[in-house]
């Protein structure tokens, strides 16, 4: 059968869903900055040149070659046990304590948010998120046409207070608010985390009001001081799910991740999987098992954090040097991420493509918010340059947002002939 090659006629055939789904903000900066030559600091991508590729293509042939027909065969749909025992020592480091037959492995965490929004979210169900979010995160909610209502955070993460209020207004409109999204370690976009109080206090909230969790937790393992804090699903296993990643800890091209779903949704989850992947490749899975058995694997990941602390404080020292007056940052403790606030009127999204000309790339804030916020701010992935780009590529930063700045002051002061005191140089906050 062939359908109409007219554009506007398939286009009229679109879902309502499809319809009202904004473009990845993240993928169009990320296309603008595979020019040769661009400092990256845009996408979430770990640096892998720490891994050993010889033990890695040793062992991918040991396997083929012992179990190639097993490995290139369709699998479960849970994942192979032996990922999922994996899984279940990695959690237990975070306190929670699984069983192999909890878990559905995925292709990435991202898989596993897609079904969780697949079997939970109705159109016009409302999902609360921290402001600002992982803009993958919100793109999957609001795909199954939910409503993101953002809570404020602060320094040590989403504050509950502020949760129970907006919770309390969407009572009244009679929606539906479904659950919390959150990202409690190492956040996406801010890098911050959740305080152990909060947790605390979010989770009782949450149950009181009949909301599920979304613990999406990728960066958990990342903290540069190597402690790992306690998830929020060992306290709220009824309610909480809980999203895993290797992406960031080992390598994002396995696409390798899972979900702890409450006992009840279980069934769901594989449900959907099926519905959508058949199985978790399980060459990738074999080959990832294979690496987790030898426990070299941790020393590889210290390295790594260690590499990131460093390229972290790089950044931070290029930042110092270089950003206009008023520009505020929260110093990083792990993780992948800097999020950056410039002074009112700068519009990082209008100056990105400038940015990527001088030779830098990084994500505007509007796209970590679902309700068009965050015009002034925008993130910085400092993992995967290397150190000298970090320098150079916060001083291309610093320059064109002074640029910016200059003209923005220059501009208002154009418009603005009120006399005034000197406003002084307010600091940088790290
Ligand atoms: C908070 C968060 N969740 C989920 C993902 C998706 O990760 P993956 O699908 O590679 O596991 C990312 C990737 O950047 C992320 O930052």
């Amino acid at each position: 059968m062939t359908l109409s090659t007219d554009p506007t006629m398939a286009e009229t055939l679109l879902a309502d869903r499809v319809r009202t789904a904004r473009s990845s903000e993240v993928r169009k900066v990320f296309m603008a900055s595979q020019k040769r030559g661009v400092i990256s600091f845009a996408g979430g991508a770990p640096y892998l040149g720490v891994l050993p590729f010889d033990r890695l293509a040793a062992s991918a042939r040991r396997i083929m070659a012992g179990s190639g027909a097993v490995s290139l065969q369709y699998g479960a749909s849970q994942g192979i046990p032996e990922l999922r025992r994996h899984v279940c020592a990695l959690m237990e480091l975070e306190g929670i304590s699984a069983d192999p037959d909890d878990i559905v492995v995925t292709s990435g965490s991202q898989q596993a948010l897609d079904l969780a929004a697949r079997i939970l979210v109705n159109p016009g169900d409302v999902i609360f998120a921290e402001a600002p979010s992982y803009a993958g995160g919100l793109a999957v909610f609001t795909g199954y046409q939910a409503e993101i209502i953002h809570v404020p955070v602060d320094g040590e993460g989403l504050v509950p207070e502020e949760l129970e209020q907006a919770i309390a207004a969407v009572q009244t409109t009679g929606r539906t608010a479904k659950g919390l999204y959150t990202i409690p370690n190492f956040q996406n976009p801010r890098g911050i985390n959740l305080s152990a109080e909060r947790r605390h206090q979010i989770g009782e909230i949450c149950r009181r009001n009949g909301l599920l969790i979304f613990e999406d937790n990728p960066y958990g393992l990342l903290a540069f001081d190597g402690n790992t804090r306690r998830a929020i699903q060992p306290d709220f296993p009824d309610i909480t799910m809980y999203f895993g990643s290797f992406s960031k800890i080992i390598a994002p091209g396995l696409r390798l991740g899972w979900v702890l779903p409450p006992a009840g949704l279980y069934s769901h989850f594989v449900n959907a999987s099926e519905t959508t992947l058949l199985n978790p490749p399980v060459y990738n899975q074999q080959l990832l098992c294979d690496y987790l058995d030898n426990p070299a694997w941790k020393a590889t990941l210290d390295e790594s954090r260690g590499l990131y602390e460093k390229k972290g404080a790089a950044l931070v020292e290029a930042l110092e040097q270089a950003m206009p007056a008023g520009t505020s940052w929260i110093h990083p403790t792990g993780g992948f991420y800097l999020w950056l606030t410039l002074p009112e009127g700068v519009d990082t999204g209008s100056l990105v493509f400038e940015c990527i000309e001088r030779g830098v790339a990084y994500v505007p804030g509007t796209a970590f918010y679902a309700d068009g916020r965050g015009s002034n701010e925008l993130r910085l992935s400092f993992c995967l340059p290397t150190i000298d780009e970090i320098r150079k590529g916060g001083a291309i930063l610093g320059q064109l947002f002074r640029e910016a700045t200059e003209a923005g002051t220059a501009c208002a002061a154009a418009t603005d002939d009120r006399p005034r005191n000197h406003p002084g140089r307010p600091s940088k906050t790290s």
